[in-house]
């Protein structure tokens, strides 16, 4: 394991800098979503277009996060845009507060590339599909309980802000993981999600059956962190343990839906999930979120059928309650669509196979680079998302990356941040259709510069890991 531990790294970002301070005032942190967050602080855009951001330093880059995937087209696509503006001058409102057409659109566009999606929906984030996810789980099987997986990320609700990100010392066996909460506010008495370990079907079917009578759900990420894939017999495993457990099997696709796929990862391991939630490509850049899945447990949510808080005149005698769920911007017409607009470009001009094959030939350039540096390193990854590991060994799970080199990798991609490559550090790389041959030529050139800066300052150290 090569580490570095030069500090002499130069990260002259001033007017970054400058708005960091003055932000850091009055928002904690400096930053509205934690994941901004980097050291020694991060940077402020200002402009994108195609593959391109820049900085308030005038700085350009080609970015690789999109947006933590979401833009598939890449910054301000015409054809998205223009969806989006004529949408809003087209209805002359930004939101009706009411039903509309777009809604049954993408619903049954939705349900076109994923069959298993027989109704659905919207919601306004991943975080809020995976709530009214595990809320529809509770509510159909009548058990308190939700597993989930070391290292997966669904988001921010106390149920599954556990183990995604765990310490050696405190994670427990490898068989039997250890539920580590990661974040301060969660009430003892609600710490009871069970943690699964990650493609080990022999160790979670021991877990599941153990739990069986009060586990309502198992959620996943079918590719971990966007890069780390099931197996085929893992994941055909646990559809089979769910079903006979009476446990529901909810695929969290807002990384991957229509990045790895277009029909997501559950296309290409031919798994009918009971429910699955969407996020980031849908809404071609506007906020969103999507749960769908069997019509039976989706049903669970129909107003019409019972009560619920909202029950007026007519329909409060109901007294059974349905699965509360609601939201003043939910199916918002200006993401709809942009989010159809960019299901339209994905479908009708076909440019994800290319994405792909762009994508496998950045990965292969890069690892070619580093190998020729003698650095033991590989890409891991599944359609369009791919991650960077310092290592020569598998990485199957979670606790393999404790292995990895990240100190090496952070060094890295700091030394990418001043040579014009825009990834938040130690995150996992998105490609759009705005990414060209000229843009892997000059990323392949930073990341060769980069290797030249840290390689002279290479010893051995100690390592962290970061999802996101
Ligand atoms: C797999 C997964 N689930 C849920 C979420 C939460 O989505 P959001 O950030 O839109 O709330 C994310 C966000 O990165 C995610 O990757």
């Amino acid at each position: 394991m090569v580490s570095v531990q030069d500090d002499s790294h130069t990260f002259h970002k001033e007017a970054s800098l400058r708005l960091f301070k003055e932000a850091e005032e009055v928002i904690p942190g400096g930053v509205t979503a934690n994941i901004k967050h980097f050291a020694p602080h991060p940077i402020f855009m200002k402009e994108g277009y195609g593959s391109k951001l820049v900085d308030v330093d005038n700085k350009e880059y080609i970015d690789y996060s999109l947006s933590y995937g979401a833009l598939i087209t890449g910054h301000g696509h015409e054809a998205v845009t223009a969806a989006t503006v004529d949408q809003l001058k087209n209805s002359g409102t930004m939101l009706f507060g009411a039903p509309h057409d777009l809604e049954i659109t993408m619903a049954k566009k939705i349900n076109e590339l994923y069959p298993s999606m027989e109704q659905v929906r919207f919601t306004n984030s991943g975080t809020e599909a995976v709530l009214l996810a595990i809320r529809l789980a509770v509510a159909y099987t009548n058990k308190p309980k939700v597993a989930k997986f070391e290292g997966h990320y669904h988001g921010g609700l106390n149920e599954v802000l556990v183990s995604i990100n765990p310490s050696k010392e405190l994670a427990g066996n490898a068989d039997y993981p250890t539920p580590v909460y990661e974040s301060e506010g969660i009430p003892e008495d609600q710490k009871d999600t069970v943690v699964l370990p990650f493609n080990d079907l022999e160790a979670t079917e021991t877990i599941l059956r153990k739990h069986a009578d009060e586990l309502a759900a198992v959620i996943l990420e079918p590719v971990q962190g966007g890069f780390i894939p099931a197996d085929q017999s893992f994941i055909t495993g646990l559809k089979k343990l769910t079903d006979e457990l009476n446990i529901v099997l909810i695929f969290d696709e807002v990384k991957t839906g229509f990045r790895v796929a277009l029909g997501g990862a559950q296309s290409i391991y031919n798994i009918k999930p009971d429910l699955t939630t969407l996020g980031k490509v849908l809404g071609g850049g506007l906020p969103v979120g999507a749960v769908g899945g069997k019509k039976e447990i989706m049903m669970l949510s129909a107003a019409n059928t019972k009560g619920d808080v909202f029950a007026v005149g007519s329909d409060s005698d109901k007294t059974q309650n349905v699965v509360f769920h609601s939201g003043t911007y939910n199916g918002h017409p200006l993401v709809l669509a942009a989010g159809l607009e960019t299901l339209r470009i994905l479908e009708e001009e076909n440019p994800l196979a290319d994405v792909i094959s762009h994508t496998s030939e950045l990965r292969a350039r890069l690892e070619a680079l580093y190998h020729s540096y003698g650095i033991p390193m590989k890409t891991l990854g599944l359609g369009t998302i791919f991650n960077i590991v310092f290592t020569d060994r598998a990485i199957t799970s979670y606790r393999d990356m404790w292995e990895v080199d990240t100190n090496l990798r952070e060094a890295i991609d700091m030394e990418l941040l001043d040579n014009g490559v825009y990834l938040k550090p130690l995150n996992r790389y998105s490609l759009s259709i705005a990414h060209t041959e000229e843009d892997t030529k000059r990323t392949i050139e930073a990341h060769e510069i980069a290797i030249l800066e840290v390689l002279p300052n290479i010893v051995k150290r100690d390592k962290i890991v970061a999802y996101g």
